[in-house]
C-alpha cells in the first residue's frame, strides 16, 4: 500500500481520534522501523515498515470483518438513540470507525450477525443479485401442517409479495418443535410472517449460517471474533 500519515494510520484502526493519536506520537512511544518518530505528518507503509506502538507491532487491516452472536434484545444497525446496538458490545480491541452490521436480525432475533467496514463486501452478500442463503432455526409452538410447508419450499405468496423457494426441515420434535429454514431473499420480517401464516407459533428465532459459514458456537451471546479470509470465502460460496 501507498505511505500514509501515521496519526491517520493508527486512527483508521481503532477509536482513537486524530487527535488522540497524535498526542500519542508526540509522547515517543510510536517508533518506525526502530526510531521514535514524533513528527505526525510522518508518512510510513505498514505492509513495508515495522510501526510499533509502546512496542507492540502494529498490524493494520484494510478492512475488518466480525462474527458476532447477537444476544436476545439487542438492536442490529450501527446506532441507534435509546437502544443498545451490535456495534455497541463490539469489545473495544476491534472497534474502529464506520462499522455497521451486514444484514439485519429483529432485536429479538439471536444468532450469526456480521459486522464490517467494507461496504463493497456487504454489498456482494446483500444485493438481491449475489444473494447468500441465510439458514435459520425456528422453534415453534406445534407442528406446521405440512400444506404449508408446501408452500413455503413452493414459494409462497406473502402478502402482495412472491417469496422465493425456501428450505424447511423440522430438525427436532422432542419438546418444542424446531425447524431449520434456508433463505435465499431477505425480506423484512420475512420468517416471522412467513411463520405467522400458518397454524403454528413463532417462539425464537437463531441465524446459524450465511452462506456456508457456520456460527461458531463457541461464541457466548453477545460474544464476536474476526472472520478469517478462508471462513470469508465460505459466506460467499454457494
Ligand atoms: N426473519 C425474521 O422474521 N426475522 C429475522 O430477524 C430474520 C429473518
Amino acid at each position: 500500500m501507498a505511505k500514509e500519515r501515521l496519526d491517520k494510520l493508527i486512527s483508521s484502526q481503532s477509536m482513537m481520534t486524530r487527535s488522540e493519536a497524535t498526542k500519542l506520537i508526540r509522547s515517543g512511544v510510536v517508533t518506525v522501523n526502530g526510531a521514535a518518530v514524533k513528527n505526525t505528518s510522518f508518512k510510513a507503509d505498514p505492509s513495508i515498515d515495522d510501526i510499533r506502538i509502546s512496542g507492540t507491532p502494529f498490524t493494520y487491516k484494510k478492512h475488518i470483518y466480525i462474527m458476532m452472536n447477537k444476544p436476545d434484545g439487542i438492536v442490529s444497525a450501527s446506532r441507534d438513540p435509546k437502544e443498545k446496538t451490535v456495534i455497541d458490545i463490539i469489545p473495544d480491541s476491534m472497534k474502529r470507525p464506520d462499522l455497521f452490521p451486514a444484514g439485519r436480525l429483529d432485536k429479538d432475533t439471536t444468532g450469526f450477525v456480521l459486522i464490517t467496514d467494507d461496504g463493497e463486501f456487504a454489498h456482494n452478500i446483500l444485493s438481491p443479485r449475489h444473494h447468500i442463503d441465510k439458514t435459520y432455526l425456528a422453534e415453534t409452538d406445534c407442528i406446521i401442517e405440512e400444506s404449508f410447508l408446501e408452500n413455503m419450499r413452493n414459494g409462497m405468496i406473502l402478502g402482495d409479495e412472491q417469496l422465493l423457494e425456501a428450505e424447511i426441515d423440522l430438525i427436532e420434535h422432542q419438546g418444542n418443535p424446531v425447524y431449520k429454514i434456508v433463505l435465499r431473499e431477505g425480506k423484512y420480517h420475512q420468517i416471522k410472517r412467513m411463520i405467522s401464516s400458518t397454524n403454528a407459533e413463532l417462539l425464537s428465532l437463531r441465524r446459524i449460517k450465511m452462506g456456508n459459514l457456520p456460527l461458531d458456537e463457541s461464541l457466548a451471546p453477545g460474544e464476536c471474533r474476526e472472520i478469517t479470509e478462508e471462513e470469508l470465502n465460505m459466506i460467499q460460496q454457494k
